[in-house]
């Protein structure tokens, strides 16, 4: 794409977005899908057959599907049993679509098909029926060649099982297969270019993410109003997947946290069972799919709608974490900045508070090893890419690679103080004159778990921050669960322009 198009395109969605507020009804257009596979067959040297495997139909017809998001990206093709076939040669490209052909019977099952006839004028790929796969890339194949493969295919011969067998996926055997027959071809996979084109987000992208983190936000707003003591976590699930869905979005973007009490240290807790009480904060990490995209977002609040003085020392010291990672964001960063600023500020607000005694303290953590103390409360990473995946393909952030114009990720750092802290660590001297010097702050801590967890996209003087709707800090959050009420309706301009994306 060239500059001017892509500029283009950005003013496109920036109108789009001041008529509806949100920019909802973005979506990626053919053109664009078909500007992805070109990008794809430019990167790979040379001539070769490239096969990109979609997911298959699930065992039973009850059980949702989910397409494989490499071939999304590549198609936004959303129906089972498809494959994408490109055969490069000599400066030309070949595209084709494998589908299932339109079976009425079927279909009353599982859905209209858009069929093969459906391909060319939907996709301008050539349509072809799913079942002759495999005798295309046979007849493609006989003159050996390179073919890069982007499937769920396992690196290394599949992955190891207890026993020591290893499981081949099926599109590990479809190869095997190929390979058996076609004994003089080279296969590459191509998973990690997807993969790199994936990193860079277009217009339209950045679009629908920022509808599902919008979106997302607003539930977090709902859920403010309705939390009270008593009150189950399942309920402000429900509610917060209903706003989801109401405004349009597919659904929840990952299994919603809601975790009160001890359940707001547990990191991935979804069980989501508990009645909450007066007295305990509530965790939530819940967040909206929209057009194939995903938000991810985390308040953490007080049951009652007021902040204890202890619960109050625990969310500073994770916002004050969060903002110092912000204020790093700009193009040409590296995420392990936005890391170093906040993990200062919680190792030097934990220290501050007695859970740590120091901002570089260890602890003996298990087989001769050394740890920071501040792991034993904060242990997970900060950040992470969001895209088609809520944990989006690895841009090489972790290896160093500066953040551009459109990146898209987190900033979620968290404090978490389990009750149980001092029975799991390590029975050594050095733990003994820890536990006893953190004894009384973990008393007064203790069942505190506070993340607090943004969406942010980088722009040419910084970021936006389009989860911004969901109050964060602690006088804005205790204003905003005053508010109580009915659930307001629906956001009626993101339904509509949504209409036009689905009728
Ligand atoms: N919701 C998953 C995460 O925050 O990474
Ligand atoms: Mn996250
Ligand atoms: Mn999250």
């Amino acid at each position: 794409m060239t500059l001017v198009r892509s500029f283009r395109s950005l003013l496109c969605a920036l109108a789009l977005q001041s008529l509806v507020g949100a920019v909802a009804g973005a979506q990626v257009t053919q053109a664009e899908y078909a500007a992805r596979r070109d990008a794809l067959a430019k990167s790979l040297s040379g001539d070769g057959v490239i096969l990109v495997l979609g997911n298959r139909e699930p065992k039973e017809n009850f059980q949702n599907f989910w397409q494989s998001e490499p071939f999304n990206y590549l198609t936004g093709f959303l129906e089972p049993d498809a494959a994408l076939v490109m055969v490069k040669k000599g400066g030309t490209i070949e595209q084709m679509l494998f589908v299932e052909p339109r079976d009425p019977a079927q279909e009353v099952w599982t859905g209209a098909r858009l069929g093969v006839e459906g391909v060319k004028p939907k996709t301008g790929m050539t349509g072809r029926v799913a079942t002759a796969l495999r005798a295309t890339l046979d007849s493609l194949l006989t003159q050996g060649g390179t073919l890069h493969a982007v499937g769920d295919l396992s690196r290394g011969g599949g992955a190891d099982v207890p026993g020591g067998t290893t499981i081949r996926t099926a599109d590990d055997q479809f190869i095997d297969q190929l390979k058996l027959t076609h004994r003089n071809i080279t296969v590459s996979d191509a998973g990690s270019v997807v993969n790199r084109l994936r990193g860079v987000k277009s217009p339209a992208e950045l679009a629908l993410i920022r509808t599902a983190a919008q979106i997302s936000a607003k539930a977090h707003v709902q859920a403010m109003h309705a939390i009270a003591p008593e009150l189950a976590e399942f309920e402000i699930q429900a509610l917060a997947e209903y706003t989801f869905r109401r405004n349009g979005a597919d659904g929840p973007s990952y299994g919603s946290i809601v975790g009160s009490g001890p359940n707001s240290t547990t990191l991935h807790y979804n069980k989501d069972d508990r009645f909450m009480k007066a007295g305990e904060m509530v965790n939530m990490d819940m967040a909206a799919y929209y057009g194939g995209y995903s938000a991810d977002i985390t308040r953490t609040v007080p049951v009652t709608g007021s902040f204890t003085p202890a619960q109050k020392d625990i969310y500073q010291i994770v916002l004050d974490a969060q903002l110092a990672a912000e204020r790093q964001v700009k193009p040409g960063t590296r995420f392990a900045t936005l890391n170093d600023s906040a993990t200062a500020v919680l190792r030097h607000g934990l220290t501050t508070i007695g859970l740590i005694e120091s901002p570089t303290a260890t602890y003996d953590c298990g087989n001769g090893r050394s740890c920071p103390q501040l792991s034993l409360y904060y242990m997970h990473g900060l950040g992470h890419p969001i895209g088609l995946d809520v944990h989006d393909v690895d841009v090489g952030f972790s290896s160093g690679a500066p953040l551009a114009v459109g990146s898209a990720f987190t900033i979620e750092p968290g404090i978490y103080v389990r009750e149980n802290l001092l029975a799991i660590i390590p029975d050594t001297p050095r733990n003994a004159a820890l536990r006893s010097k953190v004894a009384a702050g973990l008393k007064k801590y203790a069942n505190i778990g506070v993340r607090v967890e943004d969406d942010y996209i980088v722009t040419a003087t910084g970021f936006e921050r389009p989860t911004s709707e969901a109050p964060r800090t602690i006088a804005e959050i205790e204003k905003e669960m005053a508010r109580k009420g009915p659930i307001p309706a629906r956001d009626a301009a993101t339904v509509e322009a949504y209409k036009k994306i689905r009728p």
